[in-house]
């Protein structure tokens, strides 16, 4: 089962948490704070402070904290649903689905609306589209297959083959202003003229392409004419609901799928997505042509830690499917590459050979290891010894950027048991590797430096103050700051992996809720206590806290540090922390006179920086 966000929303609303503590355990009033003896270790003096406006709970002895949903779960020892369910019932909440009516309470769900509205429109046009084109647009769905399940399912529509029939359509419904639906990327302003606009999407089958939580968020429309001189598939630009590199294809209909079999497959297409679930494989996301990014590895490993890679064996499929693998093997997961016959994708596969010969092919997939050697023996080097000895380099090039230590010590057991190598040989490869890697980190590979003379594990970084900060002025919730943040923070400037985590989902709960709310956001890491600590850290503003020695929990929830916490707050935390990042490249590169140049640009940018540029 799943619950809604605005359910949640309901649910959490209805039961103020002072009430639901209070059924389980006794609660003391003590100023406007309230206080217990905290259930989750053997307490003496009453540590557990909560607070009913903020409806979060914290212990100042043991650290375990949350909102409504994580005490019932943590005191009851139940799974997030359950305690959820069980508060519904508490507060007389049936759990299902509700009406629906415009939201347009702000600029994220404005666009939500329109791409909403425009999903629907499209798929009543590909329902009401009469005469010629009717049968020009069904005679493509038959012979891509594209039956009515999938149609269903998925969402499918079309965009007539006009320039206006997008915007007639908006300009009836008089919901949304030209400008809104512009904003949306489905119509375009004319450039010549002074005003006026024209539809993005015209005689295209379109694929509506949903964020994980299932909500529409822009469109992929594939040409079907001829004449059409646009690219095969036009997809909406950029928005603030809508970043290609962050989204998987499919991800809200496979996900459930993903988790039951522990595995994902990631493919290319829309096309090898909808074929493939018509063939009944379900587990599947597409990257959408693009070459993989670390948001989409990590929006896949909260699903499985295995992933099948499928590629075309073309060169270009297969310098992508390197390149994919090296980011998802930093991401910490396990892959299979599975290649496919040139020329073809699982869509056009599955027509010719069918699912068994797919399964066949899925099973036949290799590890990376193999992926690698398979192209070097393709390409007749692994029998001398330069080319061998080229080949081994690159594979622990591969491994070295595995996070999980024990995981490079197996690959490299294996490699020396199968290429009859000295293991503590192939180590100090890597070992020079990782060295090389920390003295000139590749841009495009994030293992932020750290601090000399503090060797940890490559993985983890200590929270900068700048991090803090961010996490602190983010939570805030200021809306003005929130969106300078979501305009210019970019993820590469955060080395620690948690704080990382924490931003990438409120940057996700940004795009569908209008306000940050602390209750909310917890709810999001109900199996993570240390994230769950680390924002309770934040808001409850621990460093302040000798400060407020003799504070209640409330009152530093409460305790207003004024402008600093505005919008010039959260544009200093950034600069300092692009600053820092810029500063680190430039420590990392000067010791190689090649590097001059970058060097000195570097500089260049670090004291624009320093001056607040
Ligand atoms: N793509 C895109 N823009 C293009 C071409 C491709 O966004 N001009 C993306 C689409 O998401 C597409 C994926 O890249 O599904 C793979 O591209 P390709 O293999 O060329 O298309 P197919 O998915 O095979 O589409 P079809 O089977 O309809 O030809
Ligand atoms: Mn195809």
């Amino acid at each position: 089962m799943k619950i809604p966000p605005e359910k949640l929303d309901e649910i959490s609303s209805a039961n103020d948490i002072v009430e639901v503590i209070s059924d389980y355990i006794p609660v003391k009033k003590r100023g406007k704070s309230f206080l217990a003896l905290c259930p989750f270790h053997p307490d003496k003096n009453p540590s557990l402070h909560i607070s009913q406006e903020k409806q979060v709970y914290h212990c100042f002895s043991c650290k375990a904290g949350g909102n409504v949903f994580s005490f019932v779960q943590n005191f009851e020892k139940i799974g997030f649903i359950d305690a959820a369910t069980k508060l519904a019932e508490r507060a007389g909440i049936r759990l299902t689905f509700s009406g629906n009516k415009l939201d347009t309470s702000n600029e994220i769900s404005v666009l939500l609306e329109i791409n909403k509205a425009a999903a629907v429109y499209f798929s009543k046009m590909l329902r009401e589209v009469r005469g010629n084109e009717r049968e020009f647009v069904h005679s493509y769905l038959k012979q891509r297959k594209i039956d009515e399940k999938a149609i269903e399912e998925f969402g499918i529509g079309y965009s007539l083959n006009r320039w206006d029939a997008m915007l007639n359509h908006f300009h009836e419904s008089g919901d949304f202003s030209p400008e809104e639906i512009e904003k949306a990327g489905l119509i375009i302003k004319k450039e010549n003229e002074k005003q006026g606009f024209y539809d993005r999407f015209r005689g295209r089958l379109m694929f509506p392409i949903h964020n994980e939580s299932g909500k529409v968020v822009g469109f992929g429309g594939r040409k079907l004419l001829e004449e059409d001189q646009g690219g095969k598939y036009i997809n909406s630009p950029e928005t603030r609901i809508y970043s290609k590199s962050r989204i998987l294809y499919g991800l809200n209909h496979a996900k459930e799928h993903i988790r039951y079999a522990e595995s994902a497959i990631l493919v290319e297409g829309y096309m090898d997505l909808i074929t493939m679930f018509r063939h009944g494989i379900r587990n599947v996301v597409a990257s959408s042509g693009t070459a993989l990014t670390e948001e989409q590895v990590k929006l896949l490993s909260r699903y499985a830690g295995k992933v099948y890679v499928l590629f075309d064996a073309d060169s270009a499929g297969i310098s992508a499917a390197k390149r994919g693998t090296e980011i998802m093997l930093q991401g910490g997961l396990d892959l299979d590459v599975v290649t496919l016959p040139p020329g073809e994708d699982p869509d056009s596969f599955l027509g010719k050979r069918g699912a068994e010969d797919f399964h066949k092919q899925l099973k036949s997939g290799m590890s990376f290891v193999s992926f690698i050697a398979d192209i070097y023996l393709k390409e007749g080097k692994l029998s001398s010894v330069e080319g061998k000895t080229e080949f081994i380099r690159e594979v622990i090039s591969y491994i070295a950027v595995i996070p999980d230590k024990i995981k490079r010590s197996l690959f490299l057991k294996e490699i020396a048991d199968k290429y009859s190598l000295m293991e503590s040989d192939l180590r100090d490869e890597m070992e020079k590797i990782l060295r090389k890697r920390k003295q000139f980190p590749e841009t495009s590979v994030v293992i932020p430096d750290v601090p000399a003379g503090k060797k940890r594990d490559s993985v983890e970084y200590e929270v900068s103050v700048n991090e803090r900060e961010l996490l602190r002025v983010f939570l805030r919730g200021d809306p003005e700051a929130v969106a300078y943040i979501e305009n210019n923070l970019e993820t590469a400037f955060i080395g620690n992996s948690r704080i990382l985590k924490i931003v990438e989902h409120l940057l996700d709960d940004c795009v569908n809720h209008e306000t940050i709310e602390l209750s909310r956001i917890l709810q999001g890491f109900n199996e993570d206590d240390e994230c769950v600590g680390m924002i309770m850290d934040a808001v409850s503003d621990r460093h302040e806290a000798s400060y407020f020695e003799y504070s209640t929990f409330d009152s530093l929830l409460e305790n207003e540090i004024g402008p600093v916490y505005d919008i010039d707050h959260a544009r200093d935390v950034i600069r300092s922390l692009k600053l820092e990042k810029v500063n680190k490249e430039i420590e990392s590169l000067k010791g190689d006179p090649e590097n001059l140049n970058k060097v000195f640009q570097l500089i260049k940018e670090a004291s624009a920086l320093r001056k607040g540029a």
